[in-house]
This record gives structure tokens, sequence and C-alpha cells, in this order.
């Protein structure tokens, strides 16, 4: 039998290249040898997103997302998490085994506590149940399919950990029950300002954005005062490692040359960074834009990508049942 790879994005904003190289590359690649499950975690982003329209539309531009980037529906399970029951019953049963100090210690948590100390506010000011429970329902998820792996950028690779522990949690309270995942981590993607690219930090390059807008985003990194004669570091410097990701393998050794040795403007990186964007994206953003006009399509993929994974969740389901004794 085939190991089961499982993972989620959640429906909060428009996919970027941070996205794309830490998750959507690595996840398809995996889909030949593994049983794959690839999710769209809208009641995650109930979190964050407030307008019932822009979260509907939303998930559709995530499943829309995997489709275009090559996701073969025959092959990997797509569907809405709101639309899989069986994992918000399973997040209740798992949140009675689970260790609130475990909680505690969340990155995701602690940071928004940190931020309100040190404003000067009360520690849980304006955060919610739903941002403290988050790793619980990211456990259901997770364990309702039996999940080995978990390929995610390595920010949630502890998020992956505490699914884990969580599942040792509940087998030794009641045997052999729940499979332990393991988390399979792709480095950090830096965005143009050199900080993690990230919805959150507003430095995102998008992967479908119209070629017009993105290299427009592209031109606008923001780059040091040296000049095209000066040598500069490939190694450090944020917009050549978003290059050496999309360019061709000579032009990237090319450039490289050119940055160590001196004759290159950041002008003209980012003339190539635009281009090497265009040509990798150019068919998917055609399928995306189909796919986006269609939303009975989509909507008959999801369908059938979440009655699959059903059955699949209430087997696990019955398991923990009975385990527990309901
Ligand atoms: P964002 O940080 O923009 O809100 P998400 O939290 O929705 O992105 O991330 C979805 C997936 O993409 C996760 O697996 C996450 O680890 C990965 N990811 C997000 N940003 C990056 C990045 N800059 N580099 C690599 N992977 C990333
Ligand atoms: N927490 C993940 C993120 O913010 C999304 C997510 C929800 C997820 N459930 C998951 C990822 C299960 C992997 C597995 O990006």
């Amino acid at each position: 039998m085939k190991r089961v790879a499982l993972t989620g994005i959640k429906p909060s904003g428009t996919p970027h290249v941070g996205n794309y190289l830490g998750m959507y590359k690595p996840a398809l690649d995996l889909t030949g040898e593994y049983d794959a499950y690839y999710f769209i975690a809208d009641e995650h982003a109930l979190t964050s997103v407030r307008d019932p329209n822009e979260l509907r539309q939303l998930s559709y531009e995530a499943a829309a997302s995997w489709l275009a980037l090559g996701l073969d529906p025959e092959k990997v399970l797509i569907y809405r998490q709101s639309d899989i029951p069986e994992i918000f019953e399973l997040a209740w049963i798992l949140s009675c085994v689970t260790p609130k100090g475990l909680l505690n210690r969340a990155h995701a948590y602690k940071a928004a506590v940190d931020e309100n100390e040190a404003a000067g506010r009360p520690p849980d000011d304006g955060l919610s149940m739903g941002l403290y429970n988050y790793p619980v329902l990211m456990a259901a998820d997770i364990l309702i399919v039996d999940a080995n792996v978990v390929p995610v950028g390595v920010d949630q690779k502890q998020h992956v950990e505490i699914a884990r522990d969580i599942a040792e949690a509940f087998n030794r309270a009641y045997g052999d029950v729940l499979v332990l995942p393991e988390p399979m981590t792709f480095s950090i993607v830096a965005g143009p300002d050199g900080r993690k690219m990230s919805k959150s930090y507003g430095n995102v390059i998008p992967i479908f954005a119209e070629p017009a807008e993105q290299r427009k985003l592209v031109m606008r990194i923001v780059t040091d005062s040296r000049r095209p004669e000066d040598p500069k570091d490939p190694s450090t410097d944020a917009l050549f490692k978003i290059f050496e990701y999309f360019g061709g393998s000579s032009d990237v050794e090319d450039v490289r040359e050119r940055y160590r040795a001196g004759g290159i403007g950041y002008g003209e990186v980012k003339e190539k960074l635009a281009s090497a964007l265009h040509e990798r994206f150019a068919e998917p953003r055609t399928r995306y834009d189909e796919l986006m006009s269609d939303r009975a399509r989509l909507d008959e993929i999801l369908a059938d990508g979440a009655r699959r994974a059903r059955g699949v969740a209430a087997v696990t389901l019955g398991r923990v049942r009975r385990a527990v004794g309901l």
C-alpha cells in the first residue's frame, strides 16, 4: 500500500511564489509516490476572513490554483475541509486529550500574545479561541486520513509536530489507534524585501497576477544602491535567490558570475526574473482563468473529492469513536 501525504492551504489570500516553492510544487511532486490528499482549509481561514463572499471566492481560487498548477483530481483527492464534518468531530475528541500547555506553546498563539504584551495590552486581547485551537483542528485534518507525511513550508513544522504529539497522547490513552504523521519541510522563500514572503507582510509576488501586474511588482522590489559595475554577493541577495528558482540554469550561472565580478544591474535582473516568471506561469495562468470562469466544474471536482475523502474519514472516525466509547 502507498503511504499517505496530506497538506492544506488556508484560503486567506492570493497564492504567491513562496507558497508555490514551499508547498504546491513539492506537494505535487509527491503525488505519484503517495496517496495524496490536498485540501482547502476553509474552516481555518475563519480565524481571519470575516466576509462570507470573500471566503467563498478565496476557496475557489485555492482550488483553481491547485488544479492549474497540475493537480490531477483523478489521482489526488482535493476537497474543502468544511465538506468533511468528520474532521470537526475528531477535533473535539482530540481536544479532550490535548494538554492545554501544548497549545500555549504554539508559535502563532505565542506571537500574538507577545505582540499584545509589547504593546501594553492584556495578553489575550483580541485573540479568538479559533486562533488558540487552530493546531487541534489541523491535527484532525491530518489524522483523519492516517497521513504519514505532511509536506509544508518549514514555518508550519511545529503545527505538524503538535499533531503528532496529540496522536501520541491519544494512543497513550486508548491504544494504537492513530497513525503518527511526520512533517516534510521545505525551506522558506524570502520576499523581495528579504523577509519571509507572506500575505501578512504584503511582500508577495502572486502566481496568477496578470503579466503586467506581476512585472510591476518585480520592478518594485527594493534593492540597495550598488551600481551595476559593483561586485555583489549572490548568496545574500533576495532578488537573485528568487531568480535562481525560475531562471534557466545557464542564465542563472551567467547572472551569478556577473554578480560576483560586477557588471550587472538590479534592473536587468528584474527584467530577467519577470520574463522567467511569465514563462513558468503563462500556461497555468490560462488554465486558472478557465477554471475560475467555470464554477460548476470546480464544484463538481470538489464534491467528488469530498465524497471520496469522507469515505476514508468515516472509517478513521469510526475507529476513534469505538476506542473512546462513543
Ligand atoms: P502566508 O504566510 O502567505 O499566509 P500560508 O500560511 O497560507 O502563507 O501558507 C501556505 C503554505 O505555503 C504553508 O505550507 C506554508 O508553509 C507555505 N509557505 C508560505 N509562505 C512561504 C514562503 N515564503 N516560503 C516557503 N513556503 C511558504
Ligand atoms: N495551517 C496551514 C497554513 O496556515 C494550513 C493547514 C491547515 C494545513 N490544515 C493543515 C497544512 C493540515 C497541512 C496539514 O498554511
